[in-house]
């Protein structure tokens, strides 16, 4: 016989998103199980799973019953510093398609400095057919601040490509050729052997900031760019926007590739605009698909029901 117990519904709660979307693929998969949307929320008793970005203060308190909490997004620095979270399992997104989308931006942006495109840009502008002299891919060092799943992932496809990577994380990693380089004490000589600098840390009290100019001075200056390169899509908090443009103007940066940013949408009147050695994305570089992702939101909490653990769970203290 069929179970007929009613399963506790799924809030979905992020302002602006399209909500609908994200309940589409739930509804088609289960059209018995509750969908909620906020700030609606017509049975909040009812609600079990909340799947979240930037949740609406007040959001928490009305859910008595909740489960589980699904950020629609692998970054939890949208709710992980609030001070009314619920004591049950945060899960972060990791699916293959948010990492594949990552894992092209990165390797576009890296390939764009690498090549010389903004030159060649320059050049087919005036017409002008000059071949720029060409270094190796294996004579280039590309350095990956945050060597989780997106940064191994970018990692992996960039040593394919044949240049010479090395990550930097909290603890030691492991991932086929890449050099390992972990915490504060190994940060100096990471940043010494790094001619592009990929970041995809994840915001915490620890990383906020850390993309300064004392940072930038530390990067190799002996490399076949000339000037090193930075290019970020962990978040804009991460990085001092005024010390971008100081570095850049200095020569201490040769040319940056930004995603995110202090204030996204990125201020009309910021200077960032305008530069020539400056690539602006506007925080798309992986972008959450809601049938994919709300899909494997789905599968998540049936495996859950059914007496698994929820994988990819928020570790708190650490803040990611
Ligand atoms: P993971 O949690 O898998 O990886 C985070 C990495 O950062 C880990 O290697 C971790 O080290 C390292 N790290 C964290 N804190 C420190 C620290 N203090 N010092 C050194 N290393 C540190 O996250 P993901 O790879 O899935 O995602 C990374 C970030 O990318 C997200 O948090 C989000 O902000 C951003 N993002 C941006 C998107 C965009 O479209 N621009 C889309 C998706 C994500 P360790 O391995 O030791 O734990
Ligand atoms: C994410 C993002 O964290 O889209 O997934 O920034």
């Amino acid at each position: 016989m069929a179970n007929t117990a009613a399963k506790p519904s799924i809030l979905i709660a992020a302002t602006g998103w399209d909500q609908e979307a994200w309940a589409a693929p739930i509804v088609d998969a289960e059209p018995n199980r509750g969908i909620q949307f906020w700030p609606e929320v017509v049975d909040p008793d009812n609600v079990g799973y909340a799947v979240v970005w930037r949740p609406a203060d007040g959001l928490f308190t009305r859910l008595p019953n909740l489960r589980a909490i699904f950020s629609m997004g692998a970054g939890v620095d949208h709710l992980i510093f609030r001070n009314d979270l619920p004591d049950v399992p945060i899960v972060r997104m990791v699916d293959p398609d948010l990492t594949s989308r990552m894992t092209e931006w990165v390797t576009l942006q890296v390939l764009t400095h690498f090549r010389q495109q903004a030159a060649y840009a320059r050049q087919q502008k005036e017409r002008r057919w000059h071949e720029l002299r060409q270094p190796a891919a294996g004579e280039l060092r590309v350095g990956i601040m945050g060597l989780g799943v997106l940064g191994s992932d970018a990692a992996s496809v960039l040593v394919r490509l044949g240049f010479q990577v090395a990550g930097w994380s909290r603890r030691p990693s492991n991932v086929a050729g890449v050099q390992s380089f972990h915490g504060q004490d190994q940060l100096n000589a990471f940043l010494g052997r790094t001619d592009i600098l990929v970041s995809l840390l994840p915001l915490t009290p620890e990383t906020r900031g850390i993309l300064a100019m004392p940072l930038f001075r530390k990067l190799a200056r002996d490399g076949k760019l000339g000037s090193p390169v930075l290019i970020n899509a962990g978040r804009g908090a991460l990085h001092v926007e005024m010390d971008i443009i100081e570095a850049l103007d200095a020569g201490v940066l040769g040319a940056a590739s930004l995603d995110v940013f202090e204030t996204e949408p990125l201020a009309v009147s910021s200077p960032l605009w305008d530069r020539r050695d400056v690539f602006i994305t506007p925080h798309c570089a992986a972008w959450s698909a809601p049938e994919t992702l709300a899909r494997h939101i789905l599968k998540d909490i049936a495996a859950f029901e059914g007496g698994a653990p929820l994988p990819n769970v928020v570790d708190r203290a650490a803040f990611y």
